[in-house]
């Protein structure tokens, strides 16, 4: 009975890809022609049992390696107690302990509160909402290249058409882009400031815009970081005006760039931060952690949604910040990408 199970049939990539093609929109992309059989740590093995190493980590989110043991269990237990009771129905102190914990973590001085929901996305889509709710103001800025999800307000903030807005709109007003700041596409931190008092002066007064919002590093615009003083000079211009600064780290969080958040390295505390992805270490689970009395805009009832903090998902959280902790992640990262940036230099000269 114990004995492994083994295969009847085999499956090639190529049928399982028939198969998919047959019964999926082509609207759902696939980076590689593969299927997965199982993974572990960095690799994943495919239907054909190859092994490969996987640098795209799921885009960003086993940050702590495929079913990392501790994950594995703290789901696991919780998969036998309870797996659901929606969290504004009955609650439980996991969801609790992790939005403490985030709020404990999270840059800056100011009091935080925290709520869980599902996605990336989801968390963008609650952030405009608070940002909303909090200056009683409508508009929005982001920026060229950024990358926010695939809900109307993620399309609409995200500055990318191809793929991701083609075909979908007209998408939410009052939502501007400026140029993001990078260096390899001829754009200063003083052009993307400037681009903002344009805007200022031309599309929106400053007294009407509740949030900027910026990924510390953009993402799918190329993994550009800002520059430094770049975070800190909008920090200082939001404060002029009395608009909120949403950093989304849903891809720059949990230890993928040297700390719990990327926004610790610029030294500015966001009002809001969006996260997501490893969160969870492969569990759906993402947070909206802001200044306490921010968050408290919204109304009794305004936020949440059924799954939101599930608790398998919370429980595989709540491993992956004690994993991140025990394991040096965010050193592990700084060391890795060091080394990565010196052998990418050496290769490029
Ligand atoms: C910065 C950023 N925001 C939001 C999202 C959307 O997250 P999700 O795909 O979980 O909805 C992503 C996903 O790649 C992201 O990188």
């Amino acid at each position: 009975m114990n004995a492994p199970k083994e295969k009847l049939s085999f499956k090639t990539n190529s049928e399982l890809m028939a198969r998919r093609l047959a019964a999926l929109p082509k609207g759902v992309g696939q980076g590689h022609a593969l299927f997965a059989e199982r993974a572990e740590n960095a690799e994943i093995w495919d239907v054909e049992g190859r092994r490969w190493i996987d640098f795209c980590a799921g885009i960003a989110v086993v940050n702590t390696g495929h079913c990392h043991p501790r994950v594995v269990d703290a789901a696991r237990q919780q998969l036998s107690t309870f797996t659901h009771t929606c969290f504004q129905v009955v609650a439980y102190e996991s969801y609790v302990e992790l939005c403490e914990r985030l709020n404990a973590a999270a840059p800056g001085s100011t009091p935080k509160k925290s709520f869980l929901v599902n996605t990336g996305a989801e968390a963008v889509e609650n952030a405009v909402k608070i940002a909303r709710a909090a200056t009683g103001r409508s508009g929005l800025i982001a920026f060229g290249g950024g990358f926010h999800g695939r809900t109307m307000f993620g399309m609409a903030l995200t500055g990318k058409i191809a793929p991701y807005k083609i075909k979908f709109g007209p998408f939410p007003g009052e939502i501007f882009h400026v140029p993001f700041p990078n260096a390899l596409q001829g754009v200063s931190e003083e052009d993307s400031i400037a681009a903002i008092e344009r805007l200022f002066a031309t599309s929106i007064e400053a007294s009407r815009v509740a949030a900027i919002f910026i990924e510390p590093v953009q993402g799918e615009g190329g993994y550009v970081p800002a520059p430094l003083g770049f975070l800190r000079r909008l920090r200082a211009l939001c404060d002029t005006h009395g608009i909120l600064l949403v950093a989304d780290e849903v891809q720059t969080g949990v230890a993928r760039c040297g700390r719990l958040f990327a926004s610790e390295h610029y030294d500015v505390e966001p009002d809001i931060i969006t996260m997501a992805k490893g969160l969870g270490g492969g569990l759906p689970i993402a947070a909206v952690v802001g200044k306490a009395q921010i968050m408290d805009a919204a109304d009794v009832g305004g936020l949440g949604s059924t799954y939101a903090g599930n608790p398998v998902a919370v429980a595989g959280a709540l491993a992956v910040l004690d994993v991140v902790e025990a394991e040096k992640l965010c050193e592990r990262s700084m060391v890795l990408g060091e080394r990565m940036r010196a052998r990418f230099e050496a290769m490029q000269a």
